[in-house]
């Protein structure tokens, strides 16, 4: 966990690095730093974080998975790198804005602990995974395995493969909650056979809240020819991880969810050796581009401002501190959920709120209770939004506080929630 003083150290570089950052968040940095140790519980640090964020605080946002607010001073960047483009774009988005995304290559890399040179920058997850999904080389009766619950637009894509290319997709149905890791891992290597190529997983699911284990499944793989695509859309800066821990060989995730990047902005990593042999989406220049990290970025002109003012949120980012910041998710989401558990036995958790698991992102059912209804009825009547997921396998209210939440805004939520189950939502 950063120190104060390296906090203060990283706040006074990228200060140097960005003229022209809003007063008001650089005073609430410094404001955090003086104003307690940040303890998952120490209101007066969380004060000055959501400080940072020029937000309406008339509604409560419990929807920071979907896609977050960027802090201002990533905002702020952004937008006076918009207009330096916008002055002549020839010259300032290509030659002066574009070559700097290598200081944000680089800084990613270190970030999910692996070489530039394995980092693209893409524009979110789904363009990430699609480019392993298509640029994987299967030919008819090859083998994919998801599960019916991995993410519907990766789904749609492997759709699209059985379709064009006469690949086969197993769809695994697993239980939800998912009991064990066990029982996760099992499923995968019950379903595999000698014509699997590709497996696809989500690191934390966007339904669940379930934390696959990752590493478990390249166990599972290895020497077998399988490439395994781990869908990080919401795992990445939402809790403590790195490419080593998890032995990954892609890795495609947003940056407009956990890390407050602008919206449209994404990486994905993919392990050196394998370069080479997975297609870019779109075509790049061949042979010299064939096996360069770069090639999954030839997209056309596209803005330099949105992936530029990444840095500015790895900046943020650091300036609390992943652990930090997965402890204040955590209580945060244990601060509601417990007290609902303990409300009423009709209340049941899909997300294991087991010490240390998972992160923000949880998911309650309540028993007799049309979830749709509840969902409009929050924002509605109360100004709370929340993510209501209703499909053929459950139902459950998502619920994705952010750094910015403060207490106050979770008890105002559970005080709708038991409402809610006290006198229903008709
Ligand atoms: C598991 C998962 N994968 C992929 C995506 C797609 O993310 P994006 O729309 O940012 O590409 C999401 C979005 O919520 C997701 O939850």
């Amino acid at each position: 966990m950063p120190t104060r003083r390296d906090f203060v150290a990283q706040s006074v570089l990228a200060a140097a690095a960005i003229p022209r950052w809003k007063p008001t968040s650089i005073r609430s940095l410094y404001g955090a730093m003086s104003s307690g140790d940040g303890a998952p519980d120490d209101e007066s640090y969380w004060q000055e974080i959501q400080r940072a964020f020029d937000l309406d605080r008339s509604i409560i946002n419990l929807n920071n998975g979907g896609c977050s607010p960027a802090p201002t001073m990533v905002l702020e960047q952004m937008i006076r790198d918009v207009r330096f483009s916008n002055e002549l774009p020839v010259q300032h988005m290509w030659q002066v804005l574009e070559p700097r995304v290598e200081a944000v290559r680089r800084e990613l890399a270190i970030e999910f602990g692996c070489d530039p040179e394995e980092m693209a920058i893409t524009r979110n997850a789904s363009e990430s995974n699609e480019t392993v999904i298509f640029g994987t080389d299967m030919k008819a009766g090859d083998e994919a395995i998801i599960t019916t619950l991995n993410y519907p637009r990766m789904q749609n894509a492997w759709r699209q493969r059985e379709l064009r290319d006469g690949v086969v997709v197993k769809r695994l149905k697993l239980p939800t909650p998912i009991p064990s890791d066990d029982v996760f891992v099992k499923a995968f290597a019950d379903a595999i056979t000698p014509r699997t190529k590709v497996i696809e997983i989500m690191h934390l699911s966007f339904q669940t809240g379930y934390v696959a284990p990752v590493r478990k499944i390249m166990e599972l793989v290895r020497g077998k020819g399988i490439t395994v695509l781990v869908d990080g859309a919401h795992a990445f800066a939402h809790f403590p991880m790195s490419r080593d821990e998890l032995g990954a060989d892609f890795y495609g995730t947003s940056l407009h969810k956990w890390l407050m990047a602008p919206i449209g902005t994404g990486f994905l990593y993919v392990r050196r050796n394998r370069v080479k042999d997975t297609w870019p989406l779109l075509a790049c220049t061949y042979p010299t581009e064939q096996d360069d990290i770069r090639k999954y970025e030839q997209i056309g002109t596209h803005p330099a401002a949105n992936h530029n003012a990444i840095a500015v949120a790895l900046t943020f980012n650091r300036g609390i501190g992943q652990d930090r910041k997965t402890a204040r998710l955590r209580f945060l989401r244990d601060r509601w959920a417990k007290r609902l558990v303990a409300y009423s036995p009709r209340v049941k958790m899909i997300t294991s709120l087991e010490p240390g698991a998972a992160g923000a992102l949880a998911v309650v059912t309540i028993e007799g209770m049309d979830i749709g209804k509840l969902q409009g009825w929050l924002w509605g009547k109360h100004q709370i939004m929340t993510t209501p997921l209703v499909g053929d396998e459950f139902q459950g209210l998502r619920v994705t506080p952010n750094v910015y939440t403060m207490t106050q805004e979770i008890d105002r939520f559970s005080d709708a929630m038991e409402m809610a189950i006290k006198v229903g939502v008709a």
